[in-house]
């Protein structure tokens, strides 16, 4: 089965052609505090814990073919991770999702990388308040720009070059819980470094007992004795994780989320990695060695990549972006 070329459809097909927007938004919208810029105008406080702490939370979500996928779901587990760490949206979920189509709306977009975050903000100047979560003025950034491929097309239908980090752990969740996905990626990009030195495309982090934890901004599944799994603790509960869960059912495949040693993806049936920037990506070698023998995209990871845009452009948990709300600007 030959892998779909989402990226060149994105390109080339008229479902997926720019909508005539504000010429300002050609590189992507922002929203700052409170108000919305092009891109290349948004800019933050210097004295912002996220910048200078990596004090935030943040989530990503997609467009594709003008529509979010699982919207509800992202914004759902992005209130989850304003709660780990103690941050207030200064907006609710409708405000939240109003801001989020409209961005897209003004960029025009049909395919989107959708990025929000809120971080800890400007720090309280008083003497002793850094105790107090409330004296921080929290606050919400966000932005659309076109879709983001973690691999490219001829990447994912060749199947990509993983390494699992030798130098570098996946932080514990008792230092930063993962599962609040936060702006902590010190190890994954050092990682991520240390597979370009030894010859690979992308890492793969474990834990101290070389338990696998997830990939670089993505995580990461192995298809063992024919059952698809993925680690159980460690990572981002991903939403693609997810999705790939669900397609795994509706095909009749089984699943688990479970403790995996990195060693066994030196065994496993086929390796892939999960994330929204990129959707479902082969591996065709770990290590250096090739995945199973075959050194390719595995049969089901294609397959499962397939699944997920088709039935993504056939509107699966599909909400449609809120075009009209671009139109407010050019209201007197
Ligand atoms: C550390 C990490 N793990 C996993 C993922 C995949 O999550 P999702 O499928 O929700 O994009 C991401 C996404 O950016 C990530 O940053």
């Amino acid at each position: 089965m030959d892998l779909i070329r989402a990226q060149e459809r994105m390109l080339t097909h008229p479902a997926h052609a720019q909508v005539l927007g504000n010429p300002d938004y050609a590189f992507g919208a922002a929203f700052v505090a409170d108000h919305f810029c092009p891109i290349l105008e948004a800019s933050i406080p210097i004295i912002d814990a996220g910048l200078f702490h990596a004090d935030a939370v943040y989530d990503v979500v997609s467009v594709s073919g003008g529509a979010f996928f699982r919207l509800e779901e992202h914004q759902a587990r992005f209130a989850r991770a304003c709660a780990a760490i103690r941050v207030r949206n200064p907006f609710d979920r409708e405000k939240e999702a109003e801001i989020l189509h409209e961005l897209v709306a003004r960029a025009g977009l049909r395919d989107a990388y959708v990025w929000w975050t809120v971080t800890r903000g400007l720090p309280p100047m008083g003497r002793n308040e850094m105790v107090d979560p409330l004296k921080f003025e929290n606050r919400f950034y966000a932005m659309a720009v076109p879709f983001v491929f973690m691999f490219d097309d001829d990447q994912r239908a060749r199947g990509v070059d993983l390494v699992v980090s030798r130098d570098h752990i996946r932080i514990p969740a008792r230092a930063v819980d993962p599962r609040a996905k936060n702006f902590h990626w010190l190890d994954m990009q050092m990682a991520l470094f240390e597979a370009g030195d030894r010859g690979g495309e992308w890492a793969v982090l474990t834990d101290a007992d070389g338990y696998l934890a997830e990939a670089t901004g993505a995580n990461i599944f192995a298809i063992v004795d024919g059952t698809v799994v993925t680690p159980d603790s460690g990572c981002l509960e991903g939403i693609t994780r997810q999705s790939v869960m669900d397609l795994c059912q509706e095909l009749g495949i089984p699943t688990a989320c479970r403790r995996i040693h990195a060693d066994e993806l030196k065994t496993a049936q086929e390796v892939f990695m999960t994330t929204t920037a990129g959707s479902i990506m082969p591996a065709r070698s770990v290590d250096g060695k090739p995945v199973f023998g075959h050194g390719g995209a595995g049969e089901l990871s294609v397959r499962l990549h397939n699944l997920y845009w088709e039935k993504r452009w056939a509107g699966w948990h599909a909400t449609p972006v809120r075009y009209d709300l671009a139109k407010q600007e050019h209201q007197p």
